[in-house]
């Protein structure tokens, strides 16, 4: 018998979901305000619920598991959610979300470093490797981050020539194999 949606409250949710649920408390319980960020209160939540979006779209494109996508997405940041910088945040990430999942008690040695894994190495957009876990990691998010009004604006302003032109190869690559035109590639 199909029961309600549980909608993040209650005991039934799943492992992935308990995760997701850590993810968001830590930004809405967040000690360090705005002033003291790079990001946002406001943004780190946005995208760390669009980039589990995202990731879930192109685990089913790619025949991937779909939960091990999401922890990847829900905690790849997880270094900027927590000290607001993002100078070395995805090897740093790695390392707070390792304890956080085997705190949790409910993901195998093997799980642990493959998402581990991905999150360590998102930042390197312009490193193609045979890695899935670590592809999608870096897709989803380049891709989610290119859907906001002035991604475009921030990216040419904040990363050289050559970093933004690896950003453009990267989403046109995902915006293709999800049947996107390949122009106007930025939300204007
Ligand atoms: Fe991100």
């Amino acid at each position: 018998m199909l029961t309600d949606f549980h909608h993040f409250k209650g005991n039934s949710l799943s492992r992935s979901e308990k995760i997701q649920r850590i993810v968001t408390e830590m930004i809405l319980t967040s000690k360090l305000p705005d002033e003291k960020r790079e990001n946002s209160i406001i943004w780190e939540l946005k995208h760390h619920a669009g980039t589990v979006q995202i990731g879930r779209i192109l685990a089913q494109k790619r025949n991937l598991d779909t939960e091990l996508a999401e922890i990847i997405c829900v905690l790849h940041d997880i270094y900027a959610i927590v000290e607001g910088k993002y100078n070395n945040h995805a090897k740093l990430g790695a390392g707070i979300a390792k304890k956080i999942l085997k705190n949790s008690k409910d993901f195998t040695q093997q799980e642990i470093a493959t998402i581990t894994e991905a999150i360590s190495h998102h930042s390197e957009k312009d490193v193609y490797t045979d890695k899935p876990y670590v592809e999608l990691a870096k897709d989803a998010d380049v891709f989610e981050c290119s859907l906001y009004q002035g991604a475009e604006g921030f990216y040419r302003l904040h990363k050289p020539e050559p970093v933004f032109k690896e950003y453009v190869k990267r989403i046109k690559k995902v915006r293709k194999e999800l049947g996107l035109a390949q122009d106007n590639i930025f939300r204007g």
